[in-house]
């Protein structure tokens, strides 16, 4: 095992749970309670600032992510966005957005390094100084609550450029926001399918934190039960009722995917992340996609292995949930999946049948820290082959 993945594995704490989190009902509620003012940075996009804040006349220095770009965070969108916050003209920042908001945000609220490249290369300190409050308006990737920042930096081997580029996370539990404010309303204008993808990623994060075999604690399986059983009931009501009983279940599903994400920060993600990196970063699937489109197989697979253990808890769980037999638990939340948001195979993202042995391979390379951590031990480079290629 690696080092890395083994200093995981020795973390004594049962949980960490970092940030102060409330649940608010509107934008003018936050502004009161934490006095925002003309010191405060308020980091967001033009259609979150619109319809929920600029109606209440706060005076913030309100920055909007798409004037630096609107991917994901970049070495050039983070030094854009230095050049266009001068670090001493605000004391705390306030992130209302997306993961990639939240990623930006804890940037800001730490010391400006003299090289982004440098500071995600460990080789400039990660230095914390300003407050970050940050308040999610998707509900998957609990970014809000972790101690990482994932950008695309310009790769290096051996210390040199290569001319390519990689994701890279900021690693320190420095950088854990401060406050978390949970405002459900957020999340209304956000569309059915980065909604669904979102949410289908926290159900992944609950169950790949429930199923870790050696880094989740009692806590930590406390907090992914709730989330795994508030997310699978939110997902029954839309495979019954339509995407618009999203609507009436909003609090539950930002807060189900706030507890998944303070499960994995412990226990940790598992197979499916690992599997889904490579896609992601060659054919630009976004994360909670590219994760769903292994997800079902995974469990399949995990079925097949070792039916019992923990997994039949799990199973247990969703029969619970979704009223159907234990034994039927896996196919009949796959089932429900499908009628929810429909799953492509892999080559309708451009997957080739050469990448079944390439990503396999990247897997086995880069992704221990993920994989050491499957339900099935050891994942081997032969099944995530098979993974792949079934799913292709
Ligand atoms: N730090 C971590 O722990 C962590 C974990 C997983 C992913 N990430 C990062 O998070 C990012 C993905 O996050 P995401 O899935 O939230 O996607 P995102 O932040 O890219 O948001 C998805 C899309 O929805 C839009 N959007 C967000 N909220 C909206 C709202 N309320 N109404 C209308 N539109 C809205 C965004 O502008 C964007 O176009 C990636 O950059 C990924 O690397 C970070
Ligand atoms: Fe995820």
């Amino acid at each position: 095992m690696d080092a890395f993945s083994k200093a995981l594995q020795a973390d004594t704490r049962t949980i960490i749970t970092a940030p102060v989190i409330y649940q608010m009902k509107d934008f003018g509620q936050l502004a009161e309670q934490f006095g925002l003012g003309e010191r405060d940075v308020v980091l967001t996009n033009e259609f979150i600032y619109k319809p929920f804040m600029e109606s209440f006349n706060i005076p913030c220095q309100y920055v909007f992510q798409e004037k630096f770009g609107t991917q994901e965070p970049s070495e050039e969108m983070i030094e854009t966005m230095y050049a266009a916050i001068p670090y001493d003209s605000y004391d705390r920042v306030i992130a209302i957005g997306g993961g990639a908001i939240m990623d930006l945000c804890k940037l800001l609220g730490c010391k400006r390094p003299a090289s982004v490249h440098e500071l995600y290369f460990k080789r400039e300190p990660v230095v914390h100084e300003k407050e970050v409050i940050a308040v999610p308006t998707t509900c998957g990737t609990g970014s809000e609550v972790t101690n990482i920042s994932v950008a695309i930096v310009k790769d290096e081997k051996d210390g040199v450029l290569t001319g390519g580029e990689t994701k890279l996370g900021l690693v320190s539990d420095d950088i854990i926001p401060n406050k978390v404010v949970l405002i459900p309303e957020f999340v209304r204008t956000l569309p059915y399918r980065p909604f669904i993808t979102s949410v289908i990623d926290a159900l992944i994060h609950g169950t790949e934190s429930f199923l870790s075999p050696s880094r989740k604690t009692i806590t930590s399986e406390m907090y992914s039960v709730r989330a795994i059983e508030l997310i699978l009931e939110g997902l029954r009501r839309i495979a019954e009722g339509g995407e618009e009983a999203r609507l009436d279940y909003l609090t539950e599903f930002v807060t189900a995917s706030n507890l998944a994400g303070i499960a994995f920060l412990k226990a940790g993600c598992g197979t499916v992340h690992a599997m889904s990196f490579p896609l992601g970063g060659t054919y630009h699937v976004p994360h909670g996609e590219s994760n769903y489109a292994l997800f079902g197989k995974i469990m399949e697979i995990y079925e097949e292995y070792n039916p019992n253990g923990e997994l039949m808890r799990f199973k247990e769980m969703v029969a619970r949930i979704l009223g159907c037999e234990k034994e039927d638990a896996i196919k009949v939340m796959n089932e429900m999946l499908e009628k929810v948001y429909h799953l492509k195979p892999l080559r309708e993202y451009g997957f080739k049948e050469s990448d079944i042995k390439d990503f396999a391979a990247s897997v086995e390379a880069n992704q221990q820290r993920l994989i050491t951590n499957s339900y099935v031990q050891p994942w081997t480079q032969e099944l995530s082959m098979r993974v792949y290629r079934e799913c292709f």
